[in-house]
């Protein structure tokens, strides 16, 4: 062993040594000479104020926040002075009173909440966590440091980690890579990167928050800074995970597991969750670049309709408007739009319209000439204007972070509102311009009174922008939910947007890198997504677009969308037998949207993520976190997506537990791999034993009929199984008063008797009277079905084994006895 490792003091200097290596980074003014990179000294005092304690080296402060039981925030101050708490992600910390100590030993302090200890070691400030077996799931390998940013002031912000053998890493929101990060570096910097790779990065969005899965236990960071930032997760060098900016704050949260789905929610804790989407947005949407003129959208609507093929959404891209011009409606194409969305309204199909933040600068355009009275429009450093070409031509851009420009933005849309447009597209606001690629780093933004230059503002324009839409959107539809959706983000977008994956391909590879960009968003904390069905760009084959919508079931977000330059590409477009297959699925779709709606109330009130990676369903099974294809689908239905050419079966690992087989009802035992037939009928689904299941009949579209009944589907268990149905109006903000109704089943089951409860929370009463019960997997020939004391008369015992009756949807318990 090398001694020096033995010498504390010649150890953190070794390490400094070798930290010099790994970033060096050259003067970014010179290009030559290596900046100095400072690091934080020996701990000289410590300070409280109330949750805060102020460590100081004697000129750096390090101040660690105990935000909850297992929530630590630490944030550095080169010299002393921290800047304003302010935050796009995380509205406000709530000051919850917990309980938590500051202990001084001869080595270090340590500030302890019931859960974690946050320790700061005395002789070179390393900062790391415990849980209360002192267990250290998360430390520094060297100090904080810095390192003075000459051009822009400020300085650049570096954090480095100690990396595990073992340690696995997911996160990051949309990096077109494998699940697990682990031995890669990535930046994030919106960009708009259309027909992207595998392994390309940046992409659209900036979700600077991962989870560490190491020895089977979780934790997460969050490293809350919006400038350009990077993330190394063991790729220089095997021991190390780093993540650094090229200004702000160092500032992150560490959130303590031990189990992912503890981390996601802690997450959204601090950033907020989805709202509550209006139904129909969970219904299936059809887009393309672009449906015009009016004629074609009535025929693709009515091709819906004539073939039975649910839809609820209809989309119009950037040719309804005017020159591309933002809020106009291009009149030769679109004559009386009112009448239009009225007509597709009353068929059932909700209009979404492309909107961008480009505005053509133009004198006669109302729009830019309210935003140049009002100085609306971003400007260089000097004062000259941002002027960029997008798809208007010469262009002027509003800046999103001022809260007048949103509340002006937001009442843009008061035309289409009134037109009975019911969702918003938000497109192109990583921001992109053409050529140039994005805005220079001088443009200035006001950024909330805080002030900043692109560089600090890029990453969350986007976010801002869909927020201003969100915001206006909610005001202007009354007590409706709006829908919408955005290209770009920054951590805590969920609160305003559902996104989509971007401009993919239509290829293979895309399907298996849609799946896990959609888990790994999931896991990011931006549960509502999807990605373009059948690819934007190039031709996808029947049997591609197929097993795209198959995926696309399963996806919170369903739309299919494809780039003008390609051939039609409707659910119809491939004949037989894609048309049917398509339409079953489709309609898969819409008999299980209570279940998925009941997963958004899950995910909207406590936090969970929709699509959940094996991985976070059995985070101790390491050979899981090579399983990147599979996932569940809420915590109830497992899928596995069939994601090459001419698959006729195919391996789905089951963890632990019983499993039905949707498609055949065959109980298989998990904690194995399965081989499952995958026929273009099908994909593999498995229903968890003990699970309920509510159905709705298939319709249309959302509304188009006053549900009668409403089907459950009970699996049997011999364990004691929880399962949430959530229902409510579906389209108001009623649920915020509580106006929602939240049924909890819990089933168990033994060799004789299997028994059903049911309790309820809330003040919502659904129109219909009755379940109809679907009862699958009993191992015993039932002989009695009693419900609140109350003997069943018709039971009926189907072909598939299973066994159905109705009852009325207040019961309390049922026993179903041999
Ligand atoms: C961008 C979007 C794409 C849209 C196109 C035209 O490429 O990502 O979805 O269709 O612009 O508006």
């Amino acid at each position: 062993m090398d001694e020096n490792l033995l010498n504390p003091e010649l150890l953190a200097n070794k390490l400094i040594e070798e930290e010099e290596e790994f970033h060096h980074v050259n003067n970014p003014v010179t290009g030559l000479k290596p900046i100095v990179k400072k690091y934080l000294g020996s701990v000289a005092s410590v300070e409280q104020k109330g949750n805060k304690f102020y460590f100081t080296d004697g000129e750096a402060r390090v101040e660690v926040t105990v935000v909850t039981d297992e929530i630590i925030r630490v944030r550095l101050a080169p010299h002393g002075v921290f800047l304003e708490e302010f935050s796009y992600a995380v509205p406000k910390l709530q000051p919850k009173p917990y309980v938590f100590s500051l202990h001084e030993s001869e080595n270090e302090y340590r500030v302890s909440t019931n859960t974690v200890n946050c320790h700061i070691r005395k002789k070179d400030f390393f900062v790391s966590f415990s849980d209360t077996q002192n267990h250290v799931t998360n430390e520094d390998a060297v100090p904080m440091h810095w390192e003075e940013n000459v051009q822009f002031g400020g300085y650049y912000v570096f954090c480095t980690k100690s990396c595990h053998s073992e340690e696995a890493f997911y996160g990051l929101g949309d990096k077109a890579s494998d699940l697990n990060l682990r031995g890669r570096r990535f930046k994030n910097w919106n960009t708009d990167a259309y027909s992207f790779n595998w392994n390309q990065d940046p992409l659209y969005r900036t979700i600077p928050f991962y989870i560490s899965l190491n020895e089977g236990i979780a934790h997460g960071i969050f490293f809350d800074n919006t400038f350009k930032s990077t993330f190394d997760f063991g790729s220089e060098d095997r021991t190390r995970t780093s993540f650094w900016a090229d200004g702000g704050e160092l500032q992150y949260y560490y959130i303590h597991g031990p189990h992912m789905m503890d981390v996601v929610k802690r997450y959204h804790s601090l950033t907020g969750t989805h709202p509550m989407p209006p139904l129909w947005a969970l219904g299936y949407h059809q887009c393309r670049w672009s449906y015009y003129p009016e004629a074609k959208v009535r025929a693709v609507t009515k091709g819906f309709r004539d073939r039975k093929i649910p839809c609820d959404g209809i989309y119009l891209d950037i040719d309804y408007m005017d020159g591309y011009r933002c809020f106009t409606w291009n009149r030769k194409y679109f004559p009386d739009p009112k009448k239009l969305v009225k007509d597709l309204a009353a068929d059932g199909f909700k209009t979404v319209v492309i909107i961008d933040p480009g505005i053509r600068v133009d004198d006669n355009y109302w729009v830019f000439k309210e935003g140049k009275e009002k100085r609306y429009f971003c400007r260089r450093c000097d004062d000259y204007f941002m002027e960029g070409h997008v798809w208007p031509g010469r262009c002027q851009f509003p800046d999103f972070t001022n809260p007048e420009v949103r509340e002006w933005w937001g009442g843009l849309f008061d035309e289409l509102v009134q037109l009975g447009v019911a969702g918003v597209w938000n497109d192109m606001n990583e921001p992109a311009v053409f050529g140039a690629g994005t805005f220079p780093d001088d443009v200035r933004h006001q950024y909330d009174g805080f002030r900043g230059s692109h560089r600090k503002a890029h990453n969350v324009y986007g976010m801002q922008m869909v927020r201003a839409t969100y915001e206006g959107l909610r005001k202007l539809m009354k007590n409706k939910r709006p829908f919408t959706i955005t290209r770009a983000g920054y951590s805590g977008l969920q609160r305003y947007a559902s996104v989509w994956t971007g401009d993919n391909v239509a290829s293979w590879e895309h399907l298996r890198l849609g799946n896990i960009q959609c888990q790994r968003l999931s896991m990011s904390g931006v549960p509502f997504c999807g990605t373009d069905i059948g690819g934007f760009s190039g031709e996808p084959d029947g049997e591609l677009f197929t097993r795209w919508i198959q995926l696309g079931t399963f996806s919170p977000f369903m739309r299919a969308h494809s780039a003008g330059d390609t051939k039609e590409r409707e659910p119809w477009s491939f004949g037989e037998p894609f048309t049917a297959i398509n339409r079953k699925f489709i309609e898969l779709r819409y008999r299980l949207m209570p279940y998925l709606y009941s997963t958004f109330w899950e995910h909207h009130r406590y936090g969970f993520p929709i699509l959940r990676p094996v991985v976070m369903q059995e985070q101790n099974e390491i050979n899981n976190q090579a399983r990147q294809d599979e996932f569940t689908y809420g915590d109830k239905i497992l899928v596995c997506p069939v994601l090459e050419p001419g698959q006729l079966n195919r391996r789905v690992y089951l963890p632990t537990g019983t499993w039905f087989n949707y498609w055949t009802n065959e109980q298989s035992e998990g904690g194995q791999e399965v081989v499952v037939p995958t026929p273009l009928e099908t994909i593999p689904l498995f229903i968890k034993a003990g699970a309920v299941i509510p159905e709705y009949p298939v319709m249309q579209y959302v509304g188009e009929k006053e549900i009668e009944e409403v089907k459950l589907n009970v699996y049997f268990t011999e364990h004691e199984v929880n399962s949430f149905f959530f229902e409510d109006y579906g389209e108001t903000f009623a649920y915020e008063q509580d106006i929602y109704l939240e049924k909890k089943f819990i089933v168990a089951g033994k060799d004789s008797i299997l028994t059903i409860q049911q309790s309820m929370e809330g003040l919502y009463t659904p129109r219909y009277e009755n379940y109809h019960f679907n009862i699958i997997g009993l191992p015993f020939k039932a002989s009695k079905v009693i419900i609140d004391g109350k003997e069943v008369k018709e039971l009926i015992l189907n072909e598939d084994k299973t066994l159905s009756f109705k009852f009325s949807k207040n019961f309390k318990h049922i026993d179903i006895i041999k």
